[in-house]
């Protein structure tokens, strides 16, 4: 029986959790032909990669950092998020051809609609932070019918770039117009870097935002970053951790290799909470 391969590709990709999942998931499925590996290389070595995956050696995989945008201009073809967002996070192939999706909004939605069920109900939303991340996020909160979404980033050239690609409902608000908008935010959601492991934090004051309003970030090392630590103490407010983004993003691609839509469970979030907690070797 031939079998069925799928990889990560980025560099560096050792803090990569995505062959937990996927490993842990070909068990869980019994996908006795399936393997799922790590592939660390840089830009020069990634299109020998792309060309051993057009001749079949793989079914496909996922691509992230530093890759993502070279691989989205790389491929034959594009889903529509890949396309909206302008980068490519799953890659798999037909007839020969690669094709690149991007599952990050679909991961973004999906945490909130497990987490904090009614999120996307109308309103208007925060975003922070105007990189990569955030055009997923701007993806996925304008597919879902919010109708206003202020975007705000340090660098305020950034946000008005992000806001002229996604159309009208974006609008760039400056950074330190932040603290007075959350009064009319229905979601906040932080995007940036700050708040990961041995960074800076976001220190911003929660207190404007409504009641029941939902906070979440995309960083999820820590799990608990200051920001939603601000948001538990707070209270009256939903909050929900970026963990589930990586865990639901991950679905898609598995089924498109290996033919089953796995299931997020609470076992498969805690099997990957004892590895962030495990220290790794660099
Ligand atoms: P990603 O693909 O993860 O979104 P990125 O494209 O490097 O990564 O974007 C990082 C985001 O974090 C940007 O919005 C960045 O703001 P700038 O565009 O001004 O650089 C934001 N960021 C990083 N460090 C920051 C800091 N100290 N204060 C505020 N924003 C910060």
């Amino acid at each position: 029986m031939s079998e069925r391969k799928a990889f990560v590709v980025g560099r560096p990709i050792n803090h990569s959790r995505s062959p937990l999942i996927h490993g842990t998931w070909l068990e869980r499925y019994n996908v006795a032909d399936g393997e799922y590996g790590a592939i660390d290389v840089g830009a020069e070595e990634l299109f020998g990669l792309l060309q051993r995956v057009r001749k079949g050696e793989f079914r496909g995989g996922n691509v992230t950092i530093p890759h993502k945008e070279t691989v989205f201009a790389e491929v034959e073809q594009r889903d529509e998020a890949a396309q909206a967002i302008g980068a490519v996070n799953t890659l798999w192939v037909e007839n020969g051809e690669l094709v690149g999706g991007n599952t990050d909004a679909y991961g973004f939605a999906a945490n909130l609609d497990e987490n904090a069920p009614g999120w996307s109900d109308g309103g208007t939303a925060l975003v922070l932070g105007a990189g990569g991340a955030s055009r997923a996020v701007l993806h996925a909160l304008l597919s879902r019918g919010f109708e206003t979404v202020w975007l705000a980033n340090r660098t305020a050239a950034r946000a008005e770039d992000l806001a002229t690609h996604f159309g009208p409902k974006v609008r760039a608000l400056p950074w330190d117009q932040v603290p007075e908008t959350l009064g009319g935010a229905k979601l906040l959601v932080n995007t940036t870097a700050l708040g990961m492991e041995g960074g800076e934090a976001l220190d911003l004051d929660l207190e404007k935002l409504p009641e029941g309003a939902v906070v979440t970030d995309i960083v999820y090392v820590p799990l608990e970053t200051p920001l939603l630590k601000a948001a538990r103490e707070r209270g009256n407010v939903r909050v929900v951790d970026g963990l589930g983004m990586l865990l639901h993003q991950a679905a898609p691609g598995f089924e498109r290799w290996f033919g089953v839509r796995p299931e997020v469970t609470r076992e498969l979030r805690d099997l990957v909470v004892a590895d962030l907690e495990r220290p790794k070797t660099p």
